[in-house]
């Protein structure tokens, strides 16, 4: 979502004059778009901070001229004025839904940068409402925010705090958007949401629709062929959902269902609100609707009071799902939330083990699910070129980076069928078969 938001900062910014540049070294304006959810995510904001610092007075020294540097995202959020009373350097402080107000926010540094601006605030004309920016173009594969927040509060995590409540983007502006994307050139979109499949907004026949309502009218517009969505939560996959998984054609058979734990009590504590058998039960829906879906997941072990037995019920519904793919991390503090202050941490040395038989099982299920492609016809979206000579990276119906050659110069973009020749931990390699 962050990468997201800072292609929308971007495309805000041209009519202001701003480009995109590769280096912090001359730059006008800097940037630091901060993410929460990872560990340290604090103190990794600060020392980055300090590296900017180093940059602008180095160009100050050298040319004179001034950097302006602003602080987005959820660490901006979350820590508000302590940025600038730690970083006086810093002269803009912006949350995740207020940074269209950036333009604005950049007039009012002013010349001899004393102003400092911060906004984080959530404000109540919803930020997509505002940001009708121009869109720039970019690759053919996109992403499209169409819901953000969380109502969940889950134990560990700091989303509820730093993004707010559940909102769903209204129909037409994402389609509006989805159009705009296709304009230029854009022929993969994957909808954003930190609860995505909990979108519900009125459809075209005013009735409530939900995320398969909304997946079916985007495959409506001719030039996108290939739809995604992330990341969901198991309470908010309904039937509609499920049946678009096996009617739409532009829906990709992946499915990034978290369930962070196989173990009733764990997920209790983390108040998932959903048991081990329930996530199972709609693994096996979705895959009675869409028996070659792809599913992926997150896993986090070592949360507080997480015992042997539990973490061995976390390895066996992995087991029972079989997965593509998945992210699994150790349990670390968020300030704020609940589980940060929960008695009965486990040590460090029992999370790396845990963590570690849990990516082992993780890994031989991808290889194996990677095998079984070998041989196989795919299409696949060229995405860009691989550091070989001829050789092209595409991304396959699952997800899967898939390199290919060919001395055709001007393949991105198009879809490709590939044979499916070999296949690695994280890749797969193909023969083109023919274009479309
Ligand atoms: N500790 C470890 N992992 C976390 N995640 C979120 N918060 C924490 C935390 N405090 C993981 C979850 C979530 C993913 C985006 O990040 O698995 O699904
Ligand atoms: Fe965080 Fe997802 Fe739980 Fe919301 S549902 S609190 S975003 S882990």
């Amino acid at each position: 979502m962050n990468f997201y938001d800072s292609e929308r900062m971007t495309d805000l910014l041209k009519p202001h004059g701003y480009q995109l540049d590769d280096n912090e070294d001359d730059a006008d304006l800097i940037v630091l778009n901060t993410c929460h959810i990872r560990e340290k995510a604090v103190e990794k904001t600060y020392s980055e901070l300090g590296r900017i610092r180093d940059k602008i007075n180095t160009r100050k020294e050298k040319t004179g001229k001034r950097s302006i540097v602003a602080v987005a995202g959820c660490v901006a959020q979350a820590q508000g004025k302590e940025i600038i009373k730690r970083s006086p350097w810093v002269d803009i402080v912006v949350g995740p839904q207020s940074y269209q107000n950036l333009p604005e926010l950049i007039a009012k540094v002013d010349p001899v940068y004393k102003n400092k601006n911060i906004n984080i605030d959530f404000p109540t004309i919803p930020k997509f409402d505002q940001l009708n920016a121009n869109i720039e173009k970019r690759g053919p594969s996109a992403f499209l925010t169409i819901q953000e927040g969380c109502d969940k509060f889950c134990t560990f995590c700091v989303v509820p705090y730093t993004r707010g409540a559940e909102y769903s983007r209204p129909l037409k502006s994402i389609i509006d958007e989805a159009k705009r994307l296709i304009d230029v050139g854009v022929k993969e979109i994957t909808l954003l949401g930190q609860n995505v499949n909990a979108w519900s907004s009125k459809g075209l026949d005013d009735q409530n629709w939900g995320l398969g309502r909304l997946i079916d009218e985007l495959a409506k517009i001719n030039d996108l062929k290939f739809i995604r969505y992330t990341t969901s939560h198991p309470l908010d996959m309904d039937i509609e959902l499920i049946k678009s998984h096996r009617d739409n054609k532009k829906l990709m058979p992946y499915l990034h269902l978290p369930v962070q734990s196989g173990s009733d009590n764990v997920l209790k504590m983390m108040n998932r609100k959903h048991s081990a058998k329930e996530y199972l039960k709609i693994i096996e829906k979705v895959r009675d609707y869409n028996p070659k879906i792809a599913i992926s997941g997150d896993f986090i072990v070592g949360f507080p009071g997480e015992s042997e037995k539990d973490h061995l019920l976390t390895i066996s519904l992995i087991k029972q799902v079989n997965y593509a793919q998945a992210y699994s991390f150790k349990y670390s503090k968020r300030p704020g939330t609940p589980g940060s202050v929960f008695l009965n941490q486990v040590n460090e040395d029992t999370k790396n083990f845990r963590l570690y038989e849990v990516q082992e099982l993780l890994r031989s299920q991808q290889l194996s699910f990677n095998k079984k492609t070998i041989n196989s016809k795919m299409k696949v979206l060229v995405l860009k070129k691989g550091k070989k000579k001829y050789q092209y990276i595409g991304r396959s119906p699952y997800n899967q980076s898939v390199y290919f050659s060919s001395n055709n110069d001007n393949l991105i973009g198009s879809f490709i069928d590939l044979s499916i020749t070999d296949a690695f931990q994280n890749s797969l390699t193909g023969n083109i078969l023919s274009d479309f």
